[in-house]
This record gives C-alpha cells, structure tokens and sequence, in this order.
C-alpha cells in the first residue's frame, strides 16, 4: 500500500483549494476505480491487460468484428449502469455547488458517475460510453436510436452501423471540448490531475499547459504517472479518500 500522503502537503493543498477563484480538475479511469470500473493500465486489473485495443477500442477493430466490439461495449455500459459514483464524485460534486464558477471538470472517463454525483457540466474528452452515434454518418439522417436492433444495430435505411460514442484509438477528441478543456488547463490557479497515467495524448499535455502558464499543479494517484514530473505536489492515495480531504 503506498506510504499516505504527509497531512502538512495535504492541509497546504487544501487550503490552496478553498482560496483558489479557478480550479481545474482533469479525471482518468483511477477516479471511478473505487466505485468497481475497471482501469485501462492497472497491472491484472486494467482492462488493457486483459483485453486488446486495438481489436476493441478501433474503427478497424469494430469493421473487422461489430459483433465482438458491441458486445464488450455492452458488457461495459452494463457495468457503468451498475456502478454508483464514490466519495471522490461527491466531493467535487460539493465543491461546485459550494463554489460556483470555481471548478471546471474534465474527465477522460466515458462513465457517466461524475454527472450522476452532480456534476452537470463536466467536459467529456473521450465521449459518453452510454451514447450510440453511426459509424459513418447516415445519409438518411436517421436517430441512431431508432436503428433496427441488432449486435450492433444498423440504419433501416442505409444499413449503417450504430457504435458507441466513444473516442477511439487513432481518432480525434471533439474539439469543443479539448478547446474548453485546454482553455481551463491554461487559466487556473490550481490544476488537480486525479487518477490517470497520463499515458494518453492530449489529455495528459493538459498539466505541462496549466503549469507553463503558472497553476500550482497537484497529481492524486496512489502510483506514479508519466506525468508527475509537471506537478508541485504528487498525493500518495486514491481519489475516494483523498478528494473529501482536499476537498471538503
Ligand atoms: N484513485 C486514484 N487513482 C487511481 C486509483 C484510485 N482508486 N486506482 C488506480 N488509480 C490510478 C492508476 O495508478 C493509474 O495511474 O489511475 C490511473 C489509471 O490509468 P489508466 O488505466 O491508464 O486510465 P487513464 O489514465 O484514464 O487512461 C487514459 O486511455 O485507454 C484510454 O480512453 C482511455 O480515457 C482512457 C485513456
């Protein structure tokens, strides 16, 4: 178990955090961990330890095997449905209603916890795991709700194929949101990075950005990440115990 943070970083933290007029939170998988979502990169748990990407989280993935991908899609939204958020989505929740206009949230996460705790307006970089959306746009302009069902469900009218709204490997973030989500990193006081590996790009430039542009930057993983080199501080412990310390 990783030695638990100093309670002299943590007060200092927590103080910075309640004095702060902008607070940017960036969540990875490690977020919704403890509320039963499996990670990506954990060793033995991680999903991507277990599962290949490339055949489940890919446009070519899923135009080789629809079947294989929507299944697994479905496995994992049935989880999401069944998982509730953690002490950890609470608290941030509590510090926006607490703060308004204080905190944006970014999330990685494709869960829908940190809605479902209260936060509404949390910025989505790699999509909404519980949205269907077409493949290929359909000619018809037909809701994907209403495809004909199936594993995965097709356009009644075209044939097209409905995914998940996911962002997958090799394509691009919305850009709305990473223009939001960039804007954020580059404008707070404090930066607080929670649960991620920061293994994934853009996503993880976002703490090299709020620290270049001056944010006091605080990583929360209970293991280190490729991205501790940009923060002040690297927390020792997971978000379900440490965001209520920070945060409440
Ligand atoms: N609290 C905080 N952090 C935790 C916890 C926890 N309870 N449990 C694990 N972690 C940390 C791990 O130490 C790891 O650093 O969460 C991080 C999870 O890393 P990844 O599994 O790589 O997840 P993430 O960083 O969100 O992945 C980024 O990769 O596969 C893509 O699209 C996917 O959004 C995902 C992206």
């Amino acid at each position: 178990m990783p030695e638990a943070p100093d309670h002299s970083a943590l007060a200092e933290w927590r103080q910075r955090l309640a004095q702060a007029r902008s607070v940017c939170v960036l969540t990875g998988a490690g977020m919704s961990a403890e509320s039963g979502i499996p990670t990506f990169r954990d060793a033995l748990t991680g999903l991507w330890s277990r599962f290949d990407p490339a055949r489940l989280a890919s446009v070519e993935g899923f135009r080789a095997d629809p079947g294989l991908v929507w299944d697994w899609y479905a496995e994992r939204r049935a989880g999401v449905r069944a998982a509730q958020p953690n002490a950890g989505h609470r608290a941030l929740a509590a510090f926006a209603r607490r703060r308004p206009g204080v905190l944006t949230l970014v999330t990685q996460n494709v869960d829908d916890l940190h809605q479902r705790a209260g936060n509404r307006d949390t910025i989505r970089l790699h999509g909404d795991i519980l949205q269907d959306r077409w493949l290929e746009p359909c000619g018809m302009a037909c809701d994907p709700a209403r495809a004909e069902p199936g594993r995965p469900p097709r356009c009644v009218a075209c044939g097209g194929l409905v995914r998940p709204g996911v962002v997958w490997f090799g394509e691009s973030l919305p850009p709305a949101a990473l223009q939001h989500a960039e804007h954020a990193a580059r404008h707070c006081e404090v930066l607080l990075v929670v649960g991620t590996s920061g293994a994934v790009w853009p996503a993880a430039g976002l703490a090299a950005a709020a620290r270049r542009a001056g944010a006091h930057v605080a990583i929360v993983n209970p293991s280190a990440s490729e991205i501790d080199a940009e923060a002040h501080v690297c927390l020792r412990g997971t978000a379900a115990i440490l965001l209520p310390a920070l945060l409440d």
